[in-house]
């Protein structure tokens, strides 16, 4: 386990992964707004420019839609752990391993209007590496040990809380919420949330500081 590790360093781990030949599948766990789908870009990118193709799934197409979170009554919760389709998302990281000779369909999520798209990413047979990121990969209630195991690694990305919440904060106003309700939302969902999805760091494959990063 290593905190300061550079970009540069992620990518030559993964290129030391995916030398065997088999598709690799990268998880990027931690709090909300620490960054996780933004290293999962910056992957995705470098690593396709450097010959390996790279596809982005985020665990976000796997929100429950609005229609079935009302039924449940957990609407006002959205984001929560049982808001999520796990086991759709354990099934889809199994296809995507085992196969690789169709394109997979990945869904993915629509912060616009915050709901998943079906149907929306392909992960086509070329593809080498898929970078996966979500709140609850490392989580220990089921099936979330077995989407661990599905993966060939998962990084937990740590940042300062600080620097976190501002980020988190701005991000809600940018899609749409005042200030008050951005305040209101980090309090009463995001942050209990966190508190839950930092105790599970410690089964990171590798934590990554986010500072000490350099993309
Ligand atoms: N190095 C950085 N400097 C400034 N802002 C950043 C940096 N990295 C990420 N951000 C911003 O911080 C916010 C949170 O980042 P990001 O969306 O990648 O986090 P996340 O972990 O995927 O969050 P969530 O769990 O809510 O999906 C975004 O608005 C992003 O643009
Ligand atoms: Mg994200």
């Amino acid at each position: 386990m290593n905190t300061a590790v550079t970009g540069a360093e992620l990518l030559r781990r993964v290129h030391g992964l995916a030398a065997g030949g088999e598709r690799v599948v990268i998880g990027i766990a931690g709090c909300p707004g620490a960054g996780k789908s933004t290293l999962a870009g910056w992957l995705v990118d470098r690593l396709t420019s450097a010959g390996l193709p790279a596809v982005w799934v985020p665990m976000d197409g796997f929100h429950l839609a609005d229609v079935e979170l009302e039924r449940l009554g957990r609407r006002g919760r959205k984001g929560a752990m049982d808001t999520f389709d796990a086991r759709g998302y354990l099934a889809l990281l199994r296809r995507i391993r085992a196969e690789t000779a169709t394109v997979v369909y990945a869904p993915s999520f629509d912060r616009e209007i915050e709901q998943p798209i079906a149907g929306a990413i392909p992960v086509p047979p070329a593809t080498r590496v898929v970078v996966s990121e979500g709140n609850y990969l490392l989580a220990a209630d089921e099936p979330w040990p077995q989407v661990h195991a599905a993966m060939t690694e998962v990084w937990y990305a740590d940042l300062d809380d600080r620097v976190r919440l501002d980020r988190l904060i701005k991000r809600h106003i940018q899609f749409g919420k005042t200030p008050d309700q951005a305040a209101r939302w980090v309090a009463e969902v995001d942050e209990p949330n966190a508190a839950r999805i930092r105790t599970t760091r410690e089964r990171a494959d590798l934590r990554v500081d986010m500072d000490a990063l350099g993309i």
